[in-house]
C-alpha cells in the first residue's frame, strides 16, 4: 500500500509512540538484530565472528557497501583512505579556540561540522562516486580530530599517522604517541580496539543512527549528518553511558565499595540514579556485546598486567542484578557499555574521551546508514504529532497581559 493510499484510507489517522518503541522509520539491509534472543549480525555476518576474525577496516566496508571486501578491494579503500587523512591547517585553528576544559564530544561534533567549510565538494553529493570521495575522506579525516581533540586536551604536539601502518595502528600512534619517541604498536592494545571499534560500528535505527539518518534525508551533506549523530550519541542515555560508567564505578569504590548501597539507589524510585550501563531499549536477555567485551575486558588487564579494582566492583554488580527481582523482572541487563570503559582505562584513554571513542567505531555504521538512506531516495524524515497546545484565541497587546 502506498503512503497516499493509506493516509486517505485512514482519514489523517496519526500513530502516536513517544520514544517509537513500535515504530519502524525504514527497511534496511544493514544490521540485523534480534532483542529476545541476543542476535546482532552486521550485513548477515554474526558479530562473533566478525570481532574473533576481522579486522576493524574490513567491518567498515562491510557496513558500508553489504559484502565483506577481497584484497584488492579492501586495498583500494585503505589507501583512498590514506590519500585523505590529513586535514586542513586552518582546523589546528579552531581546534585552538576552544578551552582545555571543553568536553571532546562537543570539539568531535563542531570540527566535524568544520570539515564542511574546507570540503565544499563532499557537501552537496548525489552520485555514488561523490559519496564515495565523501565517506574516503571522512574515513581519513575522523581519526585525525578524534586524536586532536584528546592531544590539545593533554597539551601535546598535533601529529599525523604514518604511511607504512594500518588504520587502527595508526589511531593508535596518532592518539599515544610522546614527543621524542617512537611509537610501538602494543599487538594486545590493537587487538582489543579492533574489538571494540567492530563491537560499537553499527546497531540499526538507535538514537544516533536515527538522528544521522533525519538530518541527511534533508540532503544536507555528510559530515554535517555525522556531526549531529556524534552530539545524539553524547547524551548520557546512549554513548555518553561508557563515561557515566566509569565515574560511577569510581564513585562506588570512593565510596568504600558497598555495591549493595548503589544496587538498593537504583530500584528506588524516588531516586534518580540508575546503574549506569545496565538496560537495553531493544536486549531484553542480554547484550552479545557485552558478553564479548566482559572476555576482552579479562584478557586484556591479564596481558597488560593491570590490577583494576573497579574490575571486581563492576562484576559484583552483574553478579548481583543478576540475582535481582527488579532487574530480572525489568530484563535489565549489562549492555555494551558497561565492560568498554575499564578497557579503555587500561588503555590509557582519559575518561571523558570514552565517548568519543564510541563514535570512532560508529562512524562506519552511521555512514552506511546515511548512504542507504540516500541511495534508497527516501523522503526527508518529518513525523507528526497531536498538537494538545491552546485552542484559538485572540492576541492580547503588551500592556494587556
Ligand atoms: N537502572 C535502574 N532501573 C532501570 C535502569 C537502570 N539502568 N534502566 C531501566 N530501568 C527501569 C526503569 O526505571 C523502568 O522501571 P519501571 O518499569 O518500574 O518504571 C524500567 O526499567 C524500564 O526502563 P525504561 O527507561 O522505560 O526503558 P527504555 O527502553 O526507555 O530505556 C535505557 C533504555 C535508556 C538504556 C535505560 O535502560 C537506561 O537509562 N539505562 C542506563 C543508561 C545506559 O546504560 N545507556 C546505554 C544504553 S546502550 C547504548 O546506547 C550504547
Amino acid at each position: 500500500i502506498d503512503i497516499k493510499t493509506l493516509r486517505n484510507a485512514t482519514n489523517g489517522v496519526i500513530t502516536i509512540d513517544p520514544g517509537f518503541k513500535n515504530t519502524g522509520s525504514c527497511e534496511s539491509a544493514i544490521t540485523f538484530l534480534d532483542g529476545e534472543k541476543g542476535i546482532l549480525r552486521y550485513r548477515g555476518y554474526p558479530i562473533e565472528q566478525l570481532a574473533e576474525k576481522a579486522d576493524f577496516l574490513e567491518v567498515a566496508y562491510a557496513l558500508i557497501f553489504g559484502n565483506l571486501p577481497t584484497t584488492e578491494q579492501l586495498e583500494t579503500f585503505r589507501s583512498d583512505i590514506k590519500k585523505q587523512s590529513v586535514v586542513d591547517d586552518d582546523i589546528k585553528k579552531i581546534l585552538d579556540a576552544f578551552p582545555k576544559s571543553a568536553h571532546p564530544m562537543g570539539v568531535l561534533s563542531s570540527l566535524t561540522s568544520a570539515l564542511t567549510a574546507f570540503n565544499s565538494s563532499s557537501v552537496n553529493v548525489d552520485s555514488e562516486e561523490e559519496m564515495y570521495r565523501a565517506i574516503t575522506k571522512i574515513m581519513g579525516k575522523f581519526p585525525v580530530l578524534v586524536a586532536w581533540t584528546m592531544r590539545k586536551k593533554q597539551g601535546l604536539p598535533l601529529n599525523y599517522g604514518s604511511n607504512s601502518l594500518g588504520y587502527v595502528e595508526n589511531i593508535m600512534k596518532m592518539m599515544f604517541e610522546q614527543p621524542n619517541e617512537t611509537y610501538e604498536v602494543n599487538p594486545v592494545i590493537k587487538d582489543a580496539l579492533d574489538k571494540l571499534l567492530i563491537l560499537h560500528a553499527d546497531h540499526e535505527q538507535n538514537c544516533s543512527t536515527s538522528t544521522v539518518r533525519i538530518a541527511g534525508s534533508s540532503h544536507v551533506g555528510l559530515f554535517s549528518s555525522l556531526s549531529t549523530g556524534i552530539s545524539a550519541l553524547w547524551g548520557p542515555l546512549h554513548g555518553g553511558a561508557n563515561q557515566a560508567v566509569l565515574e560511577m564505578l569510581e564513585a562506588i569504590k570512593a565510596d568504600g565499595g558497598d555495591t549493595k548501597k548503589y544496587m538498593a539507589k537504583a530500584k528506588d524510585k524516588s531516586d534518580p540514579f540508575r546503574l549506569m550501563g545496565f538496560g537495553h531499549r531493544v536486549y531484553k536477555n542480554f547484550d552479545p556485546r557485552a558478553k564479548i567485551i566482559k572476555k576482552a575486558a579479562d584478557e586484556v588487564l591479564n596481558d597488560l598486567g593491570v590490577e583494576d579494582p573497579i574490575l571486581e566492583i563492576a562484576k559484583g554488580l552483574e553478579q548481583e542484578a543478576l540475582n535481582d527481582k527488579y532487574f530480572v523482572d525489568r530484563k535489565l541487563y549489562p549492555n555494551v557499555d558497561f565492560y568498554s570503559g575499564i578497557i579503555y582505562r587500561a588503555m590509557g584513554i582519559p575518561v571523558d574521551m570514552f565517548t568519543v571513542m564510541f563514535a570512532l567505531g560508529r562512524l562506519p555504521g552511521w555512514i552506511a546508514q546515511w548512504r542507504e538512506m540516500r541511495l534508497k531516495k527516501e523522503p526527508i524524515g518529518r513525523p507528526r504529532q497531536i498538537y494538545i497546545g491552546e485552542n484559538e484565541r485572540d492576541f492580547v497587546s503588551i500592556d494587556k497581559r
